[in-house]
């Protein structure tokens, strides 16, 4: 166990409401609904983590790498805004390896730093927990596994903080809820803390859907990877070999919308008395919208949620920035 090894420097805490039951519900009002659906969070289960660990290996999906090179860049900087005793306080941490190059700024700067890490997945957080106060001897590391709102609300305040949010995660959340996402944030800040996101940025619309639609099929495995977890955790019968994964930039929504599609209709039974569900040839089930920002967009959703921009670092063809943002005075 890991916090036998580390001791005072490693704890952790699983939401309650982070159970078989939440995905029971979500994934059932999901799939009954007109347009199907189930909620992205559910494409991270132990091995959905793992095959997402692969797509940012695929050389089409160049949001890590454009992100891993804009943090080599500035992580001093970024970091030199903070005090003493930095707490670092990142959502979606899943491995926490870009975050390493921020820990170590941190380290190199202020001697020591505590590192809360909020994720959907346990094992991930554990996995990534371990090698990092391996690694880091003067490093504290708190775990949160669950829904980024359920921790937010409680996650406990620490000087010195500066949020991050990475791998435009934030694109992820469309519309009204990723303001609702950022004031929750705000809401885990006091004020002159700081919130760093990685935002990929609109671009050419081929290079957008590249990234999302790999030639050997990783990304499809990692989304028909929900499926198969549904038969898995529910005891359905979906024939995932039915359906074929499809990402396309939407000019409304300005987001690449993700789907399973089915290539057949067909009916199949969800689990002991949860009746069947029926899906019509070409039906789409949607799994995530990944916005793509505009600038304005941006300074727009910062402003709007308690937040002023600090700093602005594109990278040399503006395709994805880091977004330095200092949490308001009052709110
Ligand atoms: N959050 C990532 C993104 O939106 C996850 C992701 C990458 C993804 N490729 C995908 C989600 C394909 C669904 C389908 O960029």
């Amino acid at each position: 166990m890991i916090s036998a090894e580390f001791g005072d420097r490693y704890s952790e805490r699983i939401w309650e409401n982070h159970t078989a039951e939440d995905f029971e519900r979500d994934v059932l009002h999901g799939l009954r609904a007109t347009q199907k659906s189930i909620p992205s969070k559910y494409l991270y289960d132990a091995l959905g983590s793992v095959l997402f660990e692969a797509i940012v290996l695929l050389p089409e999906y160049d949001l890590p790498r454009r992100e891993r090179l804009l943090l080599e860049r500035h992580a001093s900087t970024i970091v030199a805004n903070l005090g003493p005793s930095p707490h670092l306080l990142e959502l979606g941490s899943g491995s926490s390896e870009k975050t390493r190059m921020l820990i170590e700024a941190a380290i190199a700067n202020y001697g020591s730093a505590v590192y809360t890490a909020i994720d959907i997945s346990l094992e991930a957080l554990r996995a990534a927990a371990a090698q990092l106060l391996e690694r880091y001897p003067s490093l504290v590391v708190d775990a949160f596994a669950g829904d980024y709102f359920q921790v937010l609300a409680e996650v406990p305040r620490r000087p010195a903080t500066l949020a991050l949010f990475l791998g435009s995660n934030l694109g992820n959340y469309p519309g009204r809820r990723g303001h609702d996402l950022l004031r929750a944030i705000g809401g885990a800040l006091a004020p002159h803390d700081f919130l760093l996101l990685g935002i990929d940025l609109r671009k050419d619309r081929a290079a957008m859907e590249r990234a999302y639609n790999d030639p050997i099929g990783v990304t499809a495995a990692f989304s028909k990877n929900v499926l198969a977890r549904v038969n898995r955790e529910l005891g359905a019968e979906i024939e995932v070999g039915n359906f074929r994964h499809m990402s396309r930039f939407d000019e409304d929504t300005g987001s690449i919308e993700s789907y399973l599609i089915a290539k057949r209709s067909a009916t199949y039974p969800l689990g002991e008395g949860r009746g069947t569900v029926r899906f019509s040839e070409d039906e789409r089930v949607h799994i995530e919208s990944s916005h793509k920002f505009t600038r304005d967009e941006i300074r727009g959703l910062a402003g709007a949620t308690g937040f002023d921009e600090r700093m602005y670092l594109p990278d040399d063809d503006a395709g994805f920035a880091l977004v330095l943002l200092e949490h308001r005075e009052g709110c």
